[in-house]
């Protein structure tokens, strides 16, 4: 067991004078340690890894056009997932599946997503790094109320509330870049996409198409989640309440974060991809609640992991790794030849980071014969970035990230506060820049919507390795300070910023980004 629980270490001073100063315990984790959480035991038999075929999610195909835009239409409903053998598993899906239906779009040509709420409860959509207009980008209480409901939602707080469907307009004004949409309701993110409600947005554009990268069968979007299941197959969450109407949050001793004992690909439990000996472009999407991942083949050579691209698109250039930790929402896109092991051979995508022998395993890959394929990994990728220097920002903010436990109620708080939808956090100016310096007592992936950022530095050193390029989650360590700078351009309103482990997004680890 990870977590908080195991690990009563009071360091306070590792943290800084800042949070030190507010008089809140501390924790942090033992050295090495990887999620701050608590692992949540299925109650059947694991499934057998590797006995299963990696699925890739279907492809949305757009219903029509509307102006400029293409429109695609989708369902919020109850689905039954084929996960394990011999009991299928009821889950919330978009159109009925986890994942979700893929959705390809191309820089500059807007999209426009209806989404229908067939579910029992109210949902919100987000598009995971999509740079949208406020409206659309589904703020915590713009709520989409199942479809037949009287209109006000019990909760109020004053969002702008459809009742049955609507429509998201993206511009899609960005580059290439692999993103994911999923539920974001105040409260009840992480049962929602617990459940199933995630899937994956693959932007594309002109400079990616023109690189020799590999493509097609060998673009293979990788959604690595974690679950455990009950009894009857169905999904085990401890939501304090059933019907996820009530009070938010999760029961003890869960509220770090809820890790399951069963790693998920594309909602498969540790499958198998056959593979040809050539490359294959792998992007790999931590839709996890509060795991975080070490991933690494097993056996490689040094340097298998070529990573292409980072939260934001394509980085200028490849940057080789042996391994990659990848935080609850980060994305990393890499390209692995699989032309470097012999034909016949397994090789396992394993998670360092992981409690056992279940969780220490992702999926296998199963290696064919050698292919020719003119795909490669180029030594410039994209030409569109620009490095950000400490002097195009105009303002510094300090952020704390740490929970708070007041007899009972467990809250996750930003700068000493608890999320509340009428407060105003943080007030960028429309096309200002900004340093954000980010310390937290545990591991926090502090994500902020609108924006993409780079990463300045960590501790008293530089951005690691899969720091680069442009980002929307950071991975915040426990106990180490962090820099950000993040222009906040083109759209200005009321956007989020907050802790992408769902279960302290729930209990209140979010904040207003209001730009004007
Ligand atoms: Cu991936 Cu605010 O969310
Ligand atoms: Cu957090």
């Amino acid at each position: 067991m990870t977590g908080v629980s195991r690990r009563h270490l009071l360091v306070g001073a590792a943290i800084g004078a800042g949070a030190a100063g507010l008089g809140v315990p501390l924790l942090t984790g033992l050295a090495g340690s990887s999620s701050t959480g608590t692992l949540l035991r299925s109650r059947r038999p694991l499934p057998r890894p590797f006995s299963r075929r990696l699925t890739i999610p279907a492809e949305l195909a757009p219903v029509r056009r509307e102006g400029e835009a293409d429109v695609y239409e989708i369902e919020q409903r109850v689905g039954r997932a084929d996960i394990l053998d011999g009991v299928g598993t009821p889950i919330w899906g978009y159109n009925g599946t986890f994942p979700g239906p893929t959705i390809r779009s191309r820089s500059g040509r807007p999209v426009v997503v209806y989404h229908r709420n067939a579910l029992p409860v109210p949902t919100v959509v987000h598009l995971h790094g999509g740079h949208t207009p406020a409206e659309h980008d589904g703020y915590p209480t713009d709520l989409l109320l199942p479809e037949g409901s009287a209109g006000q939602h019990p909760a109020g707080h004053g969002g702008a509330v459809t009742v049955g469907r609507r429509g998201y307009a993206y511009p899609m004004n960005q580059p290439a870049a692999t993103l994911w949409y999923h539920d974001h309701r105040m409260d009840f993110t992480g049962p929602a996409v617990w459940r199933g409600l995630a899937g994956f947005h693959l932007v594309g554009d002109a400079e990616e198409e023109a690189l020799p990268l590999p493509r097609g069968q060998r673009d293979l979007p990788l959604m690595i989640a974690d679950r455990a299941f009950d009894q009857d197959g169905t999904l085990r969450y401890p939501s304090r309440s059933d019907d996820l109407l009530g009070s938010p949050g999760v029961h003890p001793p869960y509220q770090a974060g809820v890790l399951g004992d069963v790693i998920l690909v594309n909602g498969q439990p540790w499958p198998t991809a056959e593979v040809a000996g050539t490359h294959y472009r792998l992007r790999l999407l931590n839709a996890s609640n509060a795991r975080r991942y070490r991933l690494r083949l097993d056996p490689a050579p040094p340097g298998a992991l070529v990573q292409i691209g980072s939260d934001g698109g394509l980085l200028p250039g490849p940057v080789r790794h042996d391994s990659i930790d990848l935080a609850p929402a980060e994305r990393v896109d890499v390209v692995v030849d699989f032309a470097r092991w012999r034909p016949g051979q397994h090789v396992t995508l394993v998670n360092d980071f992981g409690e056992d022998a279940g969780t220490g395993r992702v999926m296998r890959f199963e290696v064919g014969d050698a292919v020719a394929d003119p795909a490669r990994v180029p030594a410039r990728l994209s030409a569109d970035h620009r490095t950000l220097r400490r002097a195009d920002a105009t303002r510094t903010r300090s952020l704390v990230f740490q929970s708070r436990d007041t007899g009972g109620a467990h809250h996750w708080l930003i700068n000493g506060r608890p999320f509340h939808p009428e407060r105003v956090d943080v007030a960028p100016r429309l096309g200002s820049v900004e340093i954000w310096r980010l310390v937290g007592d545990l591991h926090h992936p502090i994500h902020l919507h609108l924006s993409h950022f780079q990463v300045l530095s960590r501790g008293t050193g530089g951005p690691r390795g899969t720091d680069a390029g442009w980002k929307d989650t950071l991975d915040l360590l426990p106990g180490e300070p962090a820099e950000i700078i993040v222009p906040f351009a083109d759209y200005p309103g009321r956007y989020v910023f907050h802790c992408h482990n769902l279960e302290h997004e729930d209990m209140m680890m979010m904040g207003n980004l209001t730009v004007g």
